[in-house]
């Protein structure tokens, strides 16, 4: 090797570990300055759906019920509210998702719910499925998480799920 490749190779080698030692340095800073400056981030709150329960008058008595859509909640699909026995709210899902299907709704507040396509049963008391007629899609129904607020009757509904179904109409219409 003549003396102008010598210090060629002799740059090159000390080019990468000045290199590797600044990235070191930098890196070694960043996850200081996450350690010691700054707090773990919080979590986001979900999104929240008011429903003003004057509007829907069947919906203020114990074991009173009802299917309706609001808004983006559950995807824009139907959601079922009923009243429970201890005053407080139960929010579900309202299609059997074997297929998407509507519930037929039932008279008794303890009833059961069955679907319109292949007629899987569900529980109108907890939204569980008692007979998924062999789909293991036709499983139990998602729960919204609810707050009563009884003075000026507004239910307030919380869907983490609604990200979920943007992220999915963004995927379909960009895929
Ligand atoms: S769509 Fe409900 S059981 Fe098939």
């Amino acid at each position: 090797m003549n003396e102008y490749n010598k210090r060629r190779e002799f740059l090159k080698s000390t080019g990468k570990v000045a290199g590797f030692g600044i990235f070191a340095a930098a890196f070694s800073s960043v996850i200081n300055s996450c350690e010691q400056d700054e707090l773990p981030p919080k979590p986001p709150s979900g999104l929240s759906f008011q429903v003003d329960l004057n509007t829907h008058p069947e919906l203020l008595a114990i074991g009173g019920f009802k299917v309706l859509t609001i808004d983006k909640l559950n995807g824009g699909d139907p959601v079922i509210i009923k009243h429970n026995p201890d005053d407080t709210f139960m929010v579900i899902d309202g299609l059997c998702r074997h297929q998407n299907c509507n519930l037929e709704m039932p008279s008794d507040p303890n009833g059961n719910m069955v679907c319109m396509c292949h007629h899987a049963v569900f529980s109108l008391v907890d939204g569980k499925v008692l007979d998924n007629k062999g789909f293991s899609t036709a499983a139990d129904l998602t729960h919204y998480k609810t707050e009563y607020n009884s003075s000026n009757k507004i239910l307030t509904i919380t869907s983490w799920l609604f990200l979920i179904h943007i992220f999915m109409e963004y995927r379909n219409e960009n895929l």
